[in-house]
This record gives C-alpha cells, structure tokens and sequence, in this order.
C-alpha cells in the first residue's frame, strides 16, 4: 500500500508540495484546508495529472480532518504568508492561531503521523506544533534550513560556474535574518568554498542567502516563495518515506545539543523512517557558535510571546 501524505493549506506551499510529491510518486496526497473547494479542485487537478505524468499516485482534496486519517505525514503549510515589508515574525499571532486549531485535529486524526512544520515564523510555529501535539520531539520537524541551504547552494553554483550537484551547503540557526550561513562546511565537490571564492564575494552570497525569503516578496508583491520552499518539504517527506538516514539542516527540538535547551533551532539532523533519527553536533568557531546563540535568542523571543 502506498503511504499517505496529509498537506494542510492548499495555497501556493502547498498545492506545490502536493504536486512534488504526487509526481514522484512518493504517495498518495491529501489535500486540506478552510477554503471550500480550493483543495478539492486543486486535488482533482493534480489527480488528472497522473496518467499524462505516468504516475499512481492518487490525490484528493477536502474540507473534513476524517479523509485525513492514519497519514504518514502531514506537512502544516496553513497560514498566512508575508507581504513587502512584512516579516516572517509579523506572522506570528495569527498563525499560531492557525496552528492551534490545525494540530489538534491532526492529532486526532493521525495519532502516529510525522509533523513537517512549514508555516512561518518557521522555528517558533514548529515549538507551537510540537508543544500541541505532544509528540516526542522525533516526529515534529520544521522546514527551514533545507530551503536556506538551497539558495545558497544554487548562488553559489551560479557564481562558481559549477553543476548544482558538486555543491553541498549547510544554513543553521532560526529560519531569520539571525540564520547562520556555514560557509565552512559548504563544499563544490568536497573543496571548502572558502578556497574558492573571494572573501568578500562569499560574504555578498551569504548576506543575498539571508535575504532570499525577502528577495522573492520583493518580486511577487503578494506573497511569498513557494517553488523552492515545497521542494524542501518534499525532500524531507522523501527521506522519511523512504527511510533514507540523510542528513539534511531542519529545525529539532534541542535539549541541550549546542549548549542550547528547550528550543527549536535548525540544525543538522539524520531524517528516517522514525523522523529525526540523530541531532548531529558539528564542531562551530566562536564566531559560529555566537551566531548560533543570536539565532537562537531571536527564536526564543518569539515564543515567549505565544508563551509555547
Ligand atoms: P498561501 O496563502 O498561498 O496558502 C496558505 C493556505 O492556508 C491558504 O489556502 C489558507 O486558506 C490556508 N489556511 C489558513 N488557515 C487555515 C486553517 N485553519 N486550516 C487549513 N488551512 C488554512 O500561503 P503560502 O505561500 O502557501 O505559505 C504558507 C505558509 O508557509 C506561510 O505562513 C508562509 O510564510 C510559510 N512559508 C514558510 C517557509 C519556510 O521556509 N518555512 C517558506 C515559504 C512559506
Ligand atoms: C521564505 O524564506 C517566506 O519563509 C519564506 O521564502
């Protein structure tokens, strides 16, 4: 039988997962939300899709939490996005909201599912998801550094000249303008970037990494980036369904890793069949580590205010 992935938020994020997921054939794909008929249409759409894309993967939409029931995984993209000007931390109220009546029906419906957080202000949703669901901090997983490694990985291809494939990329910390580009530990074929590139080139790409969500709002005028950021949701699904042990930088509930308790930070973790299967320590410089902290801080800040 075929897993079943939930997608909660039919908009851009994810009607674009759905179609991901659907089209690699990783499952068979819900689609919900508060809007009638949108992720009915959209589910339809996508299920007439499969025969042109040679695809099984069956996909519907719906209003009612009941057609969810017994998910794999059910990745959150309910909520609003920004607008120029507008930060992800603008969000905050009014998604936690969101978040709160969507976790509860989540849980009751798929009590054993894996939660992909997606909806921002990234880490603090994540916490919110985490403390609502009571899940042990295995199966509640936010999407964040996936997305920030892309872009960085994809400047610097572009920069260097060089195949998206040779290039590896770490982004850590909250899913903000504190998060913390790795340059250290990115690579074009296992050669540190930072033998590669001008220092000051490099420190334009990490500052247009941190920048990238709002480089995006600045073009769309209306809403938020939603190809790259579903693209990242579904490589997580994947390395989930699939069971592949890959490590891959998404925010985890730290309990004392990095010096750091009590908070969702994005960090590099090993994603499985049973969800974060390792929180893996990398070594960081006291420049690294302070970074790290400030992120951190900035999270935590957030929470305090929704008291998750
Ligand atoms: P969108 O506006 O296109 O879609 C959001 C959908 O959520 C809408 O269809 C809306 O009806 C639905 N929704 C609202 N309340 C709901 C509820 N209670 N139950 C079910 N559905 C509900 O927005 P978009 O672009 O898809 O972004 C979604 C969220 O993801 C935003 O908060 C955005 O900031 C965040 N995001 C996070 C990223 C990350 O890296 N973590 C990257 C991109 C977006
Ligand atoms: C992004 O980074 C809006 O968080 C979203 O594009």
């Amino acid at each position: 039988m075929r897993k079943k992935v939930t997608i909660v938020g039919s908009g851009n994020v994810g009607a674009t997962a759905a179609h991901w997921i659907a089209s690699k054939e990783l499952a068979d794909v819900v689609l919900i939300d508060i809007i009638e008929g949108v992720p009915q249409g959209k589910g339809l759409d996508l299920l007439e899709a499969m025969p042109i894309e040679k695809r099984d993967s069956q996909v519907s939409g719906t209003n009612d939490y009941k057609d969810t029931a017994k998910s794999d995984i059910v990745v959150i993209t309910a909520g609003i996005p920004r607008k120029p000007g507008m930060s992800r931390d603008d969000l905050l109220s009014t998604n936690y909201n969101i978040m709160k009546a969507v976790v509860g029906e989540v849980v009751k419906n798929s009590p054993n599912c894996i939660l992909i957080v997606v909806s921002n202000p990234l880490d603090a949703m994540a916490q919110a998801a985490y403390k609502l669901s009571g899940f042990p901090r295995e199966r509640v997983i936010g999407m964040a550094g996936v997305l920030d490694s892309g872009r960085f990985r994809a400047f610097i291809a572009q920069e260097l000249q060089v195949s998206v494939e040779n290039v590896t990329a770490f982004v850590l910390g909250g899913h903000g303008d504190t998060m913390v580009p790795l340059p250290r530990y990115s690579t074009v074929a296992g050669i540190p970037i930072t033998e590669l590139m001008e220092k000051s080139k490099l420190e334009a790409l990490v500052q247009r990494t941190r920048d990238g969500g709002a480089e995006i709002v600045k073009y769309l005028k209306s809403g938020s980036a939603y190809y790259a950021p579903s693209a990242a949701a579904t490589e997580m699904t994947e390395a989930i369904l699939k069971d592949k042990k890959k490590i891959l930088p998404c925010a985890a509930y730290l309990q004392g890793e990095y010096g750091i308790n009590g908070l969702y930070v994005g960090v590099p973790v090993k994603l499985g069949a049973k969800g974060i299967e390792q929180i893996i320590e990398i070594r960081l410089t006291t420049e690294e580590k302070a970074g790290l902290d400030k992120s951190a801080a900035a999270v935590k800040e957030l929470c305090d205010v929704i008291g998750v």
